[in-house]
């Protein structure tokens, strides 16, 4: 076992019952007691421990320790709007190339759930331009973005996106807002050329306008999709899909930018 291991004061930790009760907590010195439902933990029995590790409440229940994730800490986040959810984040990140070193501008931030997730790839040289219209919404986003220390990464700005967005060269713009197609005109000024544009839209019609508006502004490899996920319950004899699920968030439409032109040679043929 390695000593990034071994959990210390000021640690975060994951402690897991099962895949519905898990709880995130610091390790605190002022702190001797954890409560749960199945009893509490003595938190001096955790100092010293290793992740991975077993640790049981006072009435017998086995939890293991672990260090939380990006995924666990956003799940926990303080809701004060409607948040994106981890599935639609996924493919955002891997379909827009977002990772280490790149500046992205996002709009608009609500809860900060996907400016943390977009905040954590971009790191540690990256940034993320992150526009939001209600000054409340930017406060409270702030503070969960805090919490999981990836605020400095985040450059917050309370102002209407579609006004327009300063940043230029940007290498994505991402939107999850009710208008996205009043903001493209200005996503294609702030993007470099070739720039990666991403929108989520829980109704068809904001899809329909957005992409109507990515024709007219001068991006190409526009595509739309929706991301479906199922759990599959794992047991012998009855290993199946699980009968609830989460039937529908939104469409994602992607997008790249290139220069905004006149017709080309064989348009202006048929004209
Ligand atoms: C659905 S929430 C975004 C949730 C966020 N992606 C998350 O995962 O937590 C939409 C947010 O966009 C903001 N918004 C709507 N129109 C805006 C605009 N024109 N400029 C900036 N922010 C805007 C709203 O105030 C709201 O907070």
């Amino acid at each position: 076992m390695s000593v990034d291991d071994l959990i210390k004061e000021g640690d975060d930790v994951l402690l897991y019952l099962d895949l519905k009760r898990s709880y995130i907590l610091k390790i605190d010195a002022k702190q001797q007691r954890f409560h749960t439902h199945k009893g509490f933990i003595d938190l001096s029995e955790l100092r010293g421990k290793h992740y991975g590790e077993r640790i049981d409440s006072s009435t017998s229940f086995s939890f293991y320790v672990l260090k939380p994730t990006i995924y666990d800490y956003v799940l926990r986040f303080a809701r004060h709007t409607q948040i994106l959810y981890l599935k639609d984040m996924s493919i955002l990140i891997s379909h827009t190339g977002i990772g280490p070193g790149k500046r992205v501008v996002e709009a608009g931030t609500g809860s900060g759930a996907l400016t943390a997730m977009l905040a954590y790839f971009v790191r540690p040289e990256g940034v993320v331009y992150s526009y939001e219209v209600r000054q409340e919404f930017l406060e409270k986003a702030t503070k969960n973005l805090e919490r999981v220390h990836l605020a400095n990464y985040v450059n917050f700005i309370n102002r209407d996106v579609t006004e327009g967005i300063e940043q230029k060269e940007a290498d994505s713009v991402i939107l999850d807002l009710a208008t996205p197609w009043l903001v493209i005109p200005h996503a294609h000024q702030a993007l470099r050329g070739g720039g990666t544009f991403a929108s989520f839209s829980p109704t068809i019609d904001q899809v329909m306008k957005s992409v109507e508006a990515l024709k007219n502004e001068g991006f190409v490899k526009i595509e739309t999709l929706e991301c479906i996920v199922r759990r599959i319950n794992v047991e012998p004899g009855k290993t199946r899909p699980e009968t609830l699920m989460i039937g529908h968030t939104g469409y994602l439409t992607f997008a790249r930018k290139v220069d905004k032109e006149g017709p080309t040679p064989s348009q202006m043929e048929k004209l």
